[in-house]
């Protein structure tokens, strides 16, 4: 497979010998720069950042480290290697060679996928678009803007599969996710968690740790697609997904250890003192956690869905790992799932499982999340063990505080992080402990002062176990910084 590295768009689909597509995404090229310039980290444009860049596949050496201005930046269109001779691997049309063009029954379903999964990245880039003026330290700014560059070669990667392979509605859709704003009112991003204000740092990790993760599940589905482009597409971007999620899961852990630190500094668990020395008490920890674990697992749609069924049939969208099953039909088989009924109680019911394939996929999901959880946990064991450790962080019941589905607040149901229904008046009168109250986030934005001498960090985290690509933590990740 020859990389070209060089050209305006660095690729590895031999874009030179499709001069129709090259040309189309030339065109391209600069509306993306202009969406970046509008709505990409505010301000650092001209900063040197040093980032990691992917210049091949391999699984040995795909990136090099150097320092880059970001609109600069070689976003390029990179997909695994084909696999000669590759199946669909679940479905109707199981067993038949993976499709290499659009099949024409698909197309509008396919386009959606791709077009909502495309959508997710530039939002991303522009929730955090503020972030960059707050950060900790520079090794978390560079980790920031990391993301950033990467969520905007993710949208390369859904817009060169729009370009080629869907024609002139390709196209559109392709400047319509320039157009879309995240939060806008009147042309918002497709997904609720892609539209939330990413205000703080501890949003941002957050977010990482669990929207990011979100997508790596997504990823994983898509990657099983017999569609294989898309397959080979999100297989390569899953690479990159990994450090995203590295920031999300170090950075809550960095806090909550900080936040142990300063427990033991003034000898209290009381929150107020952890206020007081300037760090971010595990209550608030917690209650972030809620929100963003809850808006994430929203993305993954209706427990019980016939867009998943009609999916997972036609071999678009897989689960997660399906090599791992001994059935890839998912036909005659059922899913066990506790539905809310009429009165409130829930009953449990069975599913078939095609139906279910949005909470099969949720499932992995939540498993994931909750080992990152119990390493949090670790931290807090390991801090403050011999001083007695009396708080525990946890995820919430997967029925708390969902707006959509069968435990959504839309539907009217309401949920204590337990999973027991309630009213929604005592969920009203609940939520300030439950989740981020106005005065936890003009509390945040106080103490979020940026701190930006190399090897320095702001009092409300620790510092990271090592630096970047093997450099110190002491290293000028970020040079030239704005006035
Ligand atoms: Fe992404
Ligand atoms: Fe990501």
């Amino acid at each position: 497979m020859t990389v070209e590295l060089f050209e305006k768009i660095p690729n590895n689909v031999n874009l030179s010998a499709d001069k129709r597509l090259q040309r189309a995404l030339e065109q391209w090229l600069p509306n993306y720069i202009s969406w970046w310039k509008e709505m990409g980290p505010d301000q650092f444009q001209e900063s040197d950042v040093y980032l990691r860049t992917a210049v091949s596949v391999e699984s040995d050496g795909w990136a090099h480290f150097d320092y880059v201005k970001m609109p600069e930046y070689r976003w390029g269109i990179f997909l695994e290697p084909q696999v000669p001779g590759r199946t669909i691997g679940f479905g109707d049309h199981y067993g038949q060679p993976a499709w290499q063009e659009v099949p024409g029954e698909y197309r509008n379903t396919l386009r959606r996928i791709i077009v909502t999964q495309g959508d997710t990245e530039p939002a991303s880039v522009e929730q955090q678009r503020m972030l960059g003026h707050t950060a900790p330290s520079l090794y978390d700014l560079r980790n920031l803007f990391q993301v950033n560059v990467e969520e905007g070669r993710h949208l390369w990667a859904m817009v060169y599969l729009l370009h080629s392979y869907f024609g002139k509605d390709g196209r559109e859709e392709a400047e319509a996710m320039l157009e879309r704003r995240s939060g806008d009112r009147d042309k918002p991003r497709i997904l609720g968690a892609f539209n939330e204000p990413v205000k703080s740092w501890l949003d941002f990790y957050m977010f990482t740790m669990f929207t990011d993760r979100d997508g790596k599940f997504q990823l994983c589905a898509l990657s099983e697609s017999g569609f294989d482009p898309l397959s080979r597409t999100c297989k390569f971007m899953l690479t990159e997904e990994a450090h995203h999620m590295f920031v999300g899961e170090t950075g809550v852990d960095r806090v909550v250890q900080r936040a142990c630190e300063l427990m033991k500094e003034t000898g209290s668990n009381d929150p107020q003192a952890i206020v007081k020395a300037g760090g971010i008490p595990l209550d608030m920890v917690q209650r972030h956690l809620h929100l963003w674990f809850s808006l994430s697992e929203d993305l993954f749609g209706g427990e019980i869905s016939s867009n998943a069924a009609e999916f997972f049939a036609a071999g678009l969208k897989g689960r997660y790992k399906e090599d791992g099953y001994s059935e890839h039909t998912g036909l005659n088989q059922f899913y066990e799932m506790p539905v809310p009924s009429e009165g409130g109680k829930i009953v449990m019911t069975q599913v078939p499982l095609r139906n279910a394939m949005n909470e099969v996929l949720r499932d992995g999901y939540v498993a994931d999340c909750q080992r990152a959880v119990d390493k949090w946990n670790r931290t807090i064991e390991r801090q403050l063990g011999e001083r007695g450790a009396d708080f525990k962080l946890a995820l919430p019941s997967r029925r708390f505080h969902r707006q959509i589905g069968i435990y959504g607040m839309n539907a009217g149901n309401y949920f204590d992080p337990s999973g027991q229904p309630i009213s929604a008046g005592e969920f009203e009168s609940q939520r300030s402990k439950w989740l981020p109250t106005d005065s936890d986030r003009e509390y945040l934005k106080q103490i979020m002062r940026p701190v930006t001498e190399p090897g320095k960090i702001a009092g409300w985290i620790a510092p990271p176990a090592r630096g970047i690509n093997g450099q110190q933590i002491e290293f000028e990740y970020v040079r030239h910084l704005p006035a």
